[in-house]
């Protein structure tokens, strides 16, 4: 069986691959050809996903999932929320030129926001949207924490310094990858679609 994960990323096509095991063949944009840009325009991480799934399942006709994560901050009303990979540059006029520059200007512009503030509650949440035969399917998955006061570990990526998960008293980066991934919200979410499609295999084609 074979279904189209809307990425680019090889990385992540691995990960899904490997746990969905024989029966599916999970194959990525790259395989279709594909290497446009999907404009990701909206205000939350479900239409995104949703969008993403749409445009693939609309040109190409084909059984697909896309996936769309990011931080909410509380005390930000859940921001930055879909503008978590660029927030550094939301509303301020700037481009960074390397993704790690924008990664750090990113923590930064979070830390500011909260300084002195000691209401520091935040999720990370992914959304996923499959679409079989144009139906759609949603899965959630998410982490409850704490935003810290300053970064702390070296592993991971993204906000995974200054985010340490309820019960743990480290950070995401303070974690190897294989402690991350047993409560990450990406592992949640994942692990409910790959439940999903290993007891619905007459849904597949
Ligand atoms: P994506 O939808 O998986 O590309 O995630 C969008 C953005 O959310 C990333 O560029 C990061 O800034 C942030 N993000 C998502 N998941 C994580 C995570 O596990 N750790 C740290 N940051 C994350």
């Amino acid at each position: 069986m074979e279904l189209v994960f809307v990425t680019g990323n090889i990385d992540k096509v691995r990960e899904i691959d490997h746990l969905l095991g024989e029966n599916f063949k999970i194959k990525y944009l790259k395989d279709l050809g594909f290497d446009e840009e999907i404009p990701e325009i909206y205000p939350t991480l479900e239409e995104n996903a949703s969008a993403k799934a749409f445009y693939i399942y609309e040109r190409f006709k084909v059984d697909c999932f896309a996936d769309d994560s990011g931080l909410e901050v509380e005390y930000l009303n859940n921001q930055p929320g879909v503008y978590s990979a660029r927030f550094a540059e939301i509303e301020e006029n700037i481009k960074f030129s390397s993704k790690k520059a924008l990664t750090e200007a990113n923590i930064e512009k979070l830390l500011s926001l909260l300084k002195g503030k000691d209401f520091r509650k935040a999720r990370f949440r992914t959304v996923i949207s499959l679409l079989l035969g144009g139906e759609e399917y949603r899965f959630e998955g998410a982490v409850e924490g704490e935003i810290t006061e300053e970064k702390r570990g070296e592993e991971g990526f993204g906000y995974d310094p200054v985010f340490v998960p309820a019960g743990y008293g480290k950070t995401f980066a303070q974690m190897s990858l294989d402690e991350k991934n047993k409560i990450s919200h990406r592992s949640i979410a994942f692990g409910k679609l790959v439940e999903f499609l290993s007891n619905r295999q007459d849904l597949l084609k």
